[in-house]
């Protein structure tokens, strides 16, 4: 994208800011309360949205942004197999979605993201088949409680970097590593999963109601592209992570449980005699740029893969997509504007070229508690001041940029 140049999007384009009850809510007794992330940080506190959404919906009215996309956190609710949702939990989510409306913020909630009640991890999280009628209870008795009041759901958040965390590299609870048959067993109960509660959502949930997943798409490939074993690991990866994990989602007939795709979207992982060459697997962010990678402090930057990846889904499964995170971690803001431009640019070409994107939801709202990485990796729009009792939130200067995005429906590059 060029200096100058303007970019409009379509009308009613939802332009929102995305989180998860982990990394901001604090105050949860869930597989993650016991953590303790790479720079020592937990999740005890995190940025206690808990108690402050109303002040955080008041900075996402401040940015302008028109939606929200948070999660509703299954632990807190239902403290038993088939158990009663717990009317005060319930309630303050329903005020969450009452402040929400208030600003005209359209919420879209996510039923799963990378956490569990205890009781579901106790018998094996996902790895057993009984998980699945007891997700299918809460997400019944979820829907009829939220009945009228959202309209967007998001059932599961990255299924493929849970299980693969979770049951191939260890970095997530529960930390099993290179259990294949698990992995794969966890993504066809989600898969199930996904299919039967997207019925009953849209079923029961009163008025025009949207579903589906958010699949994480990063690009694998080989640095060099003649050394067949960098080849060879970037397609088991590609396989594995990304058609594998598609098709058991949406494959024939699965397909018509979702009425959209969620996209969420970060850039690409190329390799090197097997060594991933990104920041996240700790490669220095010096050495990368030194051969000419341009990365955050996570994963290398690939704009033009976003069109891609959006004409590849709109080829094959015609469905509306959203891009339900996209972001950059780095201390740099010019960097991060310049990469937010770039990919806009890239999402605009592939709405030009016809894709059916209705929105899109920047990661993150706020710095949070980045999972492995506790709260090194700063993903926010606004920074929070963790040494701080209060935990006051302040505006980044990408915060701002956002917001003039949020409020003209366009992307200017200055
Ligand atoms: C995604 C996760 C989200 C956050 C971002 C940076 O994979 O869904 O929770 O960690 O990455």
């Amino acid at each position: 994208m060029n200096p100058g140049e303007t970019l409009d999007f379509p009308p009613g384009f939802l332009w929102g800011t995305a989180t998860s009850p982990t990394q901001v809510e604090g105050h949860i007794e869930n597989e993650w309360t016991q953590f303790t992330a790479l720079d020592g940080g937990n999740c005890r506190r995190a940025c206690d949205h808990y108690h402050r959404y109303p002040e955080d919906v008041d900075w996402m009215a401040r940015l302008g942004a028109n939606a929200y996309r948070f999660g509703i956190e299954w632990s807190r609710l239902q403290s038993a197999p088939f158990a009663p949702l717990n009317p005060n939990e319930l309630a303050r989510y329903v005020h969450l979605l009452e402040c929400l409306q208030a600003k005209s913020i359209t919420p879209m909630v996510v039923l799963h993201h990378f956490s569990n009640p205890q009781w579901i991890n106790a018998w094996g999280g996902w790895t057993n088949p009984a998980t699945i009628p007891a997700f299918v209870d809460y997400v019944r008795q979820l829907g009829a409680a939220l009945k009228g009041k959202v309209h967007l759901w998001n059932t599961f958040n990255e299924p493929d970097t849970y299980a693969c965390m979770g049951y191939l590299l260890g970095g997530f609870p529960p930390h099993n590593k290179w259990r294949l048959g698990k992995f794969r067993r966890v993504i066809d109960h989600m898969a199930r999963a996904h299919v039967k509660v997207s019925r009953i959502l849209q079923q029961e949930g009163g008025g025009k109601i949207q579903v589906g997943i958010a699949k994480n798409w990063t690009f694998f490939h080989a640095y060099k592209k003649w050394l067949p074993w960098d080849q060879a690991m970037a397609y088991a990866c590609h396989y594995t992570f990304n058609k594998f994990v598609l098709d058991a989602f949406l494959g024939g007939g699965r397909r018509r449980a979702s009425t959209f795709i969620g996209l969420n979207y970060y850039g690409r992982v190329r390799f090197h005699h097997f060594r991933p060459m990104i920041p996240a697997s700790g490669m220095s962010l010096k050495a990368l740029e030194k051969i000419g990678f341009v990365c955050d402090d996570m994963v290398e930057r690939y704009p033009e893969g976003l069109a891609k990846i959006l004409s590849y889904l709109n080829r094959k499964f015609r469905l509306p997509i959203y891009i339900t995170e996209h972001g950059s971690a780095s201390s740099d803001e010019k960097f991060r504007e310049s990469d937010l431009c770039e990919n806009l640019a890239s999402l605009h070409g592939a709405i030009a070229g016809a894709v059916d994107v209705r929105g899109f939801f920047y990661w993150s709202l706020m710095d949070n508690f980045e999972w492995q990485f506790g709260y090194a990796k700063k993903f926010g729009l606004l920074t929070v001041d963790f040494e701080d009792e209060k935990l006051p939130r302040s505006l980044k200067p990408l915060g701002d940029f956002y917001s003039q995005i949020c409020r003209t429906n366009t992307v200017a590059r200055p």
